[in-house]
């Protein structure tokens, strides 16, 4: 039996503001995973800087930042046996202009406005999925999830 992935999915604020988007995303996210922890949020600068610190000194981080702490966004923690693959493929390339013309029915091919409002994050190894996840859900216990597999929670 396969364990049980985690990764962190967070909708960036131009979808949670568009009804329609948002109830595709959740929709699509009840029927794929299992979410383990849904949290709605609005980040200052100073936490979306944190959040975001590896990406500090690149030309887009201050664009970055501003647009994640400029309005709500979803958190959700994400189970599955694939669960870091999946979601990144679901999303699409990180370039929105790239999705739309090389998979334009992935997330940030259908609705991303920009690279930066490019729908969602998704983490992108199991160590950033744990730092992640933490970061948000300081009192999520990995030790209980990660030892159950997938047909556990069905
Ligand atoms: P990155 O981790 O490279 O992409 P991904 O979200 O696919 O893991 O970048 C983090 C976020 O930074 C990305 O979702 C949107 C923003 N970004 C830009 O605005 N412009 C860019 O050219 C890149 C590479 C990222
Ligand atoms: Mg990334």
């Amino acid at each position: 039996m396969q364990k049980l992935q985690l990764t962190l999915a967070i909708i960036k604020p131009h979808a949670v503001s568009n009804p329609v988007v948002l109830s595709f995303i959740r929709n699509l996210l009840k029927n794929k995973f299992v979410v383990l922890r849904t949290k709605r949020v609005n980040l200052d600068t100073k936490t979306a800087c944190r959040f975001y610190k590896e990406h500090f000194g690149k030309f887009f981080y201050n664009r970055l930042v501003t647009f994640m702490s400029s309005g709500s966004i979803d958190l959700h923690v994400l189970g599955h046996v694939n669960a870091i693959t999946l979601w990144r493929q679901m999303l699409g390339p990180t370039s929105v202009y790239k999705g739309q013309f090389q998979e334009p029915h992935c997330l940030r091919g259908m609705f991303g406005i920009s690279d930066t409002r490019n729908v969602a994050h998704g983490s992108d190894s199991p160590e950033s999925a744990e730092r992640e996840i933490k970061f948000f859900f300081p009192d999520f216990s990995f030790y209980h999830w990660r030892n159950h597999d997938e047909e556990w929670f069905r």
